[in-house]
């Protein structure tokens, strides 16, 4: 096994920079868009990057889920699978590795992350129970209101600030579970929920001596602890190299240790493991068997859950690669290269730079765009605008309405620039911040959107919306003075 170089290396000239450990050997073409068409484009899609088809995008920010690069030896074993709809040889390998990984004796094969949620969710939520999380995510809190149940969130004060040099932001308020638990929610919580790498609040991660304590608390209150480990990499990325604790620690054993203080472990396996799929972990029989039967009801046979053979020997693959430092580190340095270069420009990122992306500031790029108007989505239209950059909306749109209609007003408004892993090139990275560079001294041609269509569920992926007013005419006119080949 070659030695670690995530540490070690440095440039002579001393500049800072991230270095890939890996190289390109299989590329897609892309193509930049005239700032006219993507103007054309952006307005097609509604004003909803989730709505820009891929063909118009340069660089697809969107997300990590599903779309980081894989090694060669995933592919390599994409072509061992085993297809056969019970029994796969492919499963046992799965099985094999997820309990050698986690240190749980059984393992739950779904299509994804939300369909674990959704079996979790049908397993263990009834009407009026409470799942108490650090910090919701928007398809874990649908699964549970779905079934009449709410979410409390007991995430530290100084996790909603924007701009911290605290490294774990995604830690829980023990206090404020307590007071929860022992008030509100008493005998009503149906689990408490652990995110790794907390998605909405800017891939925030959450330090194993806050999981200890959170674990401590649950086993003496008798409360079921579930750990969402779809952001495991990033997390275990921060943990080794942020908790002093951790420094000298195998990856393998911190990773052992925090799957031993939870007593459910699921994951979308389109973050964890590189490939397209999903599972639960679990060594209590009793969690075990209220959740199995489901599996066929909702995914598929046990032995493949909705996935196919191939995704998930590259999951496998992908899970044990989790365990590589010079493979996890390629996320938070890229994410934290390009984060800096934005603050040099003095454009506002969530800070500590987090994993799965960097995470723009709406609500203190634009100021002057209320929340009504859904300012981290007008950023993330005018991100597109600007760069033919796909970034996602976190903020406003993403939160449901209340029953009443009105508007849940987010705690964030936040773009994330995701940075899938070994996906962009530096030249890429200094592009994004470039650009943003200049949006951020044009901010005062940015204005808000208002809803043409609003589905009622999960509004963000398919609701469309139009500007209010003529604000991205003006920002297309200004960047073809200063951009006058319109790229
Ligand atoms: N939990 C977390 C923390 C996630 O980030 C996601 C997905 C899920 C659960 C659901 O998993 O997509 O496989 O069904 N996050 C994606 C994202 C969608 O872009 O951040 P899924």
């Amino acid at each position: 096994m070659p030695e670690h170089t995530y540490t070690r290396v440095g440039f002579f000239s001393g500049e800072k920079i991230p270095l890939e450990m890996h190289k390109a050997r299989m590329v897609q073409r892309l193509y930049l868009r005239h700032v006219k068409e993507r103007r054309q484009v952006l307005s097609a899609a509604g004003n909803n990057t989730f709505l820009l088809p891929n063909r118009d995008v340069y660089l697809d920010m969107l997300t990590d889920s599903g779309v980081n690069a894989m090694s060669e030896a995933q592919y390599a074993a994409m072509l061992m699978a085993d297809d056969s709809y019970a029994g796969s040889e492919t499963f046992y390998r799965l099985e094999k590795t997820v309990g050698e990984f986690f240190g749980t004796r059984h393992f739950l094969p779904a299509h994804q992350g939300r369909a674990c949620e959704n079996i979790l969710a049908t397993a263990f939520v009834t009407p009026g129970s409470w799942v108490v999380t650090n910090y919701h995510f928007t398809t874990t809190k649908a699964h549970i209101t779905r079934l009449g149940g709410s979410v409390h969130e007991i995430l530290k004060d100084e996790g909603l600030s924007a701009q911290s040099s605290d490294p774990f932001k995604g830690d829980c308020d023990l206090a404020k579970l307590a007071d929860f638990a022992e008030g509100e929610g008493k005998g009503k919580i149906a689990f408490v929920r652990i995110e790794a790498g907390t998605n909405l609040i800017g891939g925030q991660p959450v330090s194993l001596a806050n999981m200890r304590e959170v674990s401590e608390y649950c086993r003496r209150k008798n409360l079921k602890l579930v750990f969402d480990a779809s952001l495991l990499a990033d997390n275990l990325y921060f943990v080794k190299t942020r908790e002093a604790s951790c420094a000298g620690r195998a990856l393998a054993d911190i990773v052992l240790e925090m799957a031993s203080l939870m007593d459910i472990i699921y994951f979308s396996g389109r973050k964890l493991g590189c490939a397209r799929g999903g599972g639960m972990a679990v060594s209590g029989r009793e969690d075990y068997m209220k959740m199995r039967d489901l599996v066929p009801l909702f995914e598929g046979f046990l032995t493949y859950g909705g996935m196919s053979v191939r995704e998930m020997e590259a999951m496998n693959v992908g899970i044990r690669e989790t365990l590589d430092i010079d493979t996890i580190s390629q996320t938070p340095i890229f994410v934290e290269a390009l984060g800096e270069a934005l603050l040099d420009k003095g454009v506002p990122v969530v800070t500590p730079l987090g994993g799965l992306g960097c995470h723009v500031d709406a609500m203190r790029f634009i100021p002057h765009v209320p929340q009504e108007q859904y300012p981290a989505g007008a950023l993330a239209a005018a991100v597109y605008l600007t760069a033919g950059v796909r970034g996602m909306e976190r903020g406003t749109l993403s939160e449901q309405r209340k029953p009443d209609g009105s508007e849940s007003l987010s705690s964030m408004e936040l773009v994330r620039l995701a940075v899938p892993k070994r996906v962009f090139t530096l030249s890429q990275i200094k592009f994004v911040a470039d650009r943003l560079g200049w949006l951020y001294r044009h901010r005062d041609l940015i204005g808000g959107l208002e809803f043409e269509e609003e589905p009622k569920t999960l509004r963000f992926f398919l609701g469309r919306l139009r500007p209010s007013g003529p604000w991205q005419e003006r920002l297309e006119e200004a960047f073809l003075k200063d951009m006058p080949s319109g790229l």
